[in-house]
């Protein structure tokens, strides 16, 4: 693994350093400074700095990796949604798999609380939320009957192995297929308390956080102070590099997750139609630097260094896809070999982007702590992919599952760079594989970050004239 950790030691710096405003100096005075002010300018001692990323990003890498996604490699991905929930049982209705059939199943309303005058009692408007959140949050499983057949050749071509998630029995009979694009992550009503908790989990119980610190603007903590926001943050920094890492890359997948809940918020739900796109209220509410006490700009610098952790395992990969064995099999020949060119042209792109991190291993030293710190990431990450069984909401499941396994995988290569380079040309690779559910992944879950970056860009020109 060695080098990997030179990109994490060359990127915490990046987070605190980039804008001096704090607390004592003048309000920001247009919306869009609150939320970007301080993202923005030289990412430390990284050569890149935001504005160069939103434009590598933006106009070279985001049109071709969203036209490789819409293919039918990309598209398809497997999943199984119907796993229990390991850590606890009692998920709220709406977030329950069958949310509709029992709270919320229209035969056991009464008459009377579907009649006109319903929506004033309490109960009721519950269960239109939990209609709402149960239409809105459910998966489209449809496939042609030629792709299934299609798709079952393809899991020929996979391989098992050493993995940072938990990953889905796919031979289980609850594993489907879900077409990703029938099915994008948008707006689902699923928020509040069941949402939190999810989050609240993973931040505190696997982050390596000790219960004693407290999170700032934890919604299920009692009490907040700023003298716990200083204890919290001088513990992060307190961390070795790699934890405060891992910190910031769960709150980077969290503030992705949140940018494109409201680029595709649900505008208006009429017979006539649904509109989703842009709500800059909810934006506001959740990256606006003084609604949010400082959190969301930080938010939004966790996304941009998730993005270059991404960006980074991709550019270390590219020998495992450049190998002549290694195709895009879905049984179209020519296509096939038609994305996979497409591939490499997007990861020789990401390999020249000039990311100019300090290379030196933080533990080229000491073997044992490395190796240590290495199961210790897995052990959490592993965690963290189960916890997103515990997701109420099905969309949410589907969209939480494949952008941890698409994290993971970003790590496990990372953490197996010298394999990789070492990596014969030609003939099978035992030291390293990557299967198709990781690799359909790695590129949606980088796909979703490049996104969220590139709508960056439009809740910034959406605020300019916002006061
Ligand atoms: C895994 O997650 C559960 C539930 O949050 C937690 O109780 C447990 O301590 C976690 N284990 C690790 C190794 O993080
Ligand atoms: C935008 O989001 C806010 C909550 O953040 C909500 O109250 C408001 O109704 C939404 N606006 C639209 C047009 O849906």
């Amino acid at each position: 693994m060695g080098r990997g950790w030179g990109l994490f030691v060359g990127l915490l710096g990046v987070v605190w350093l980039l804008c001096p405003a704090h607390g004592e100096e003048r309000q920001p005075e247009t919306a869009a400074q609150r939320c970007f002010c301080q993202v923005s300018g030289y990412l430390d001692d990284c050569t890149c700095d935001v504005e160069t990323i939103d434009k590598f990003n933006n106009y070279r890498l985001f049109p071709r990796l969203q036209k490789l996604l819409e293919s039918d490699y990309f598209r398809y991905y497997k999943v199984n949604l119907k796993k229990p929930c390991p850590f606890w049982n009692d998920i709220n209705q709406c977030g329950r798999r069958d949310c509709a059939v029992k709270p919320c199943h229209s035969d056991e309303v009464p008459d009377g609380i579907k009649s006109a005058s319903y929506k004033y009692s309490e109960e009721a408007n519950h269960i239109e939320e939990c209609e709402q959140a149960e239409r809105l949050g459910a998966v489209d499983a449809s496939l042609s009957e030629e792709t299934q057949k299609a798709v079952l050749q393809w899991t020929k071509h996979d391989d098992s192995s050493d993995s940072f998630c938990e990953v889905d029995d796919i031979q289980s009979p609850d594993a489907e297929y879900v077409d990703l694009l029938l099915n994008p992550e948008r707006y689902t009503g699923y928020k509040g308390p069941d949402a939190w908790r999810i989050w609240s989990v993973i931040y505190e119980e696997n982050c390596f956080k000790p219960q004693t610190i407290q999170r700032p603007l934890n919604p299920l903590a009692s009490g907040q102070g700023k003298s716990k926001e200083n204890t919290f943050y001088s513990w992060l920094e307190g961390l070795c590099v790699e934890k405060r890492a891992f910190y910031r890359l769960i709150s980077g997948l969290h503030a992705s997750i949140n940018v494109h809940l409201s680029a595709r918020y649900l505008l208006q739900d009429t017979w006539l139609e649904k509109k989703w796109g842009h709500n800059i209220t909810e934006f506001q509410q959740r990256f606006d630097g003084i609604l949010t006490e400082g959190e969301g700009p930080r938010r939004l610098k966790n996304l941009y260094f998730l993005y270059l952790i991404e960006l980074r395992a991709l550019s270390k990969v590219l020998p495992f896809f450049e190998r002549p064995d290694f195709q895009l099999f879905t049984g179209n020949k020519a296509q096939d070999a038609e994305n996979k060119v497409l591939l490499l042209e997007i990861l020789h792109e990401i390999k020249s982007f000039p990311l100019h991190f300090d290379e030196n291993s933080f533990f080229a030293g000491d073997k044992n702590e490395a190796h240590k710190l290495k199961e210790d990431f897995r052990l959490h990450f592993r965690n963290i992919s189960r916890i997103m069984d515990c997701v109420g909401c099905f969309k949410c499941r589907l969209w939480g599952k494949l952008q941890t396994q698409g994290l993971g995988t970003a790590l496990k290569i990372l953490f197996s760079e010298k394999l990789i380079a070492n990596m014969p040309e030609s003939g099978p690779s035992y030291e390293f594989q990557l299967t198709r559910q990781e690799i359909v992944s790695l590129f949606n879950a980088f796909g979703r970050i490049s996104t969220s970056v590139r709508e960056l860009e439009n809740f910034r020109h959406l605020l300019q004239d916002v006061h």
